[in-house]
């Protein structure tokens, strides 16, 4: 397993975990550390024994944003020549399924983290923001776009105005967060949620996120066709053959991924 200085990776019964760790400063994201996040999504995406990716956070937060103090001397020309954001774009690529497990505060860059996770479970009581507006800033890793298309244009632009914290309940009435759990068993839940998508035919489980994402991006029909594509696509899988003949066998299906 690669050594990363900022989070810690591992893999259990076909999930593979990320640990934001950086405790000290709440998980607040520096450039290294997304780097470094989107290495360990890479690899775990590249792994055959991997099926689900696990996001968490050590300590008290899932995180409290991008490293203010690494962005504090920062210009335009800076963050242009640096460009900035290349690592953030490139986690939408990966094609397994990402699982955020999410407690304590999920601030800024750590919000546009979660909302890159596909399902998101919270702890309950865990506070989200867009906080950058107290700071003369606006998100700039997807906030604007993921937030409004999530939840529509007038909360969304009343919670990026304010940068007022928001608590999971209140998240999850707009179908930002799948499940909201009691702290303790967070991990626990996140597990169990990972384990039964892991038991499914991850190819299937691929080309349903892939048409999924498309759906936010495309018009109805041009979605449908992109559907379809993936649809007929995946009746050249074995798993395909596997998952109907075991049906009419009455058997346990057994998915190998290919
Ligand atoms: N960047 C750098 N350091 C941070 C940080 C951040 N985003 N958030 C917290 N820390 C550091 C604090 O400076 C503190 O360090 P020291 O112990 O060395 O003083 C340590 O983490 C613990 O934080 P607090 O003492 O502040 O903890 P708290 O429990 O009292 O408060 C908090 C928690 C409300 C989250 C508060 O830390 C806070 O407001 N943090 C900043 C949140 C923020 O503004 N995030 C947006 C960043 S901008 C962004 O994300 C842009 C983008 O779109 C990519």
């Amino acid at each position: 397993m690669t050594a990363y200085k900022f989070i810690e990776t591992s893999v259990d019964q076909q999930i593979g975990m990320i640990e934001l760790n950086r405790p000290k400063q709440l998980n607040s994201l520096n450039r290294y550390m997304v780097g470094e996040i989107l290495e360990a999504l890479q690899a775990f995406d590249r792994n055959e024994e991997v099926r689900v990716i696990l996001l968490v956070g050590k300590g008290k937060a899932f995180s409290a944003g991008a490293d203010i103090e690494e962005m504090a001397g920062a210009d335009s020309m800076s963050l242009e020549l640096l460009n900035q954001f290349a690592d953030w774009d490139q986690i939408p690529l990966i094609k397994k399924p990402i699982i955020g497990a999410v407690h304590g505060f999920v601030f800024g860059g750590g919000f546009e983290l979660a909302l890159c996770c596909d399902v998101l479970l919270a702890a309950d009581g865990t506070e989200f923001a867009f906080p950058e507006v107290t700071l003369g800033v606006m998100p700039g890793a997807g906030g604007t776009q993921r937030l409004t298309k999530l939840v529509g244009r007038a909360k969304a632009i009343e919670w990026l105005w304010t940068g007022e914290r928001i608590i999971a309940n209140e998240l999850q009435k707009y179908g930002v967060i799948n499940r909201i759990v009691s702290p303790e068993l967070l991990r626990e839940e996140a597990f169990r949620f990972a384990n039964k998508i892991a038991s499914m035919p991850p190819l299937a489980i691929r080309m349903i996120k892939d048409s999924v994402n498309k759906a936010v991006d495309y018009p109805l029909y041009e979605g449908m066709q992109y559907e379809r594509k993936n649809f007929y696509l995946l009746f050249s899988s074995e798993d395909q053959k596997e998952g109907m003949q075991a049906f009419v066998e009455k058997r346990k299906p057994v998915y190998k991924g290919k």
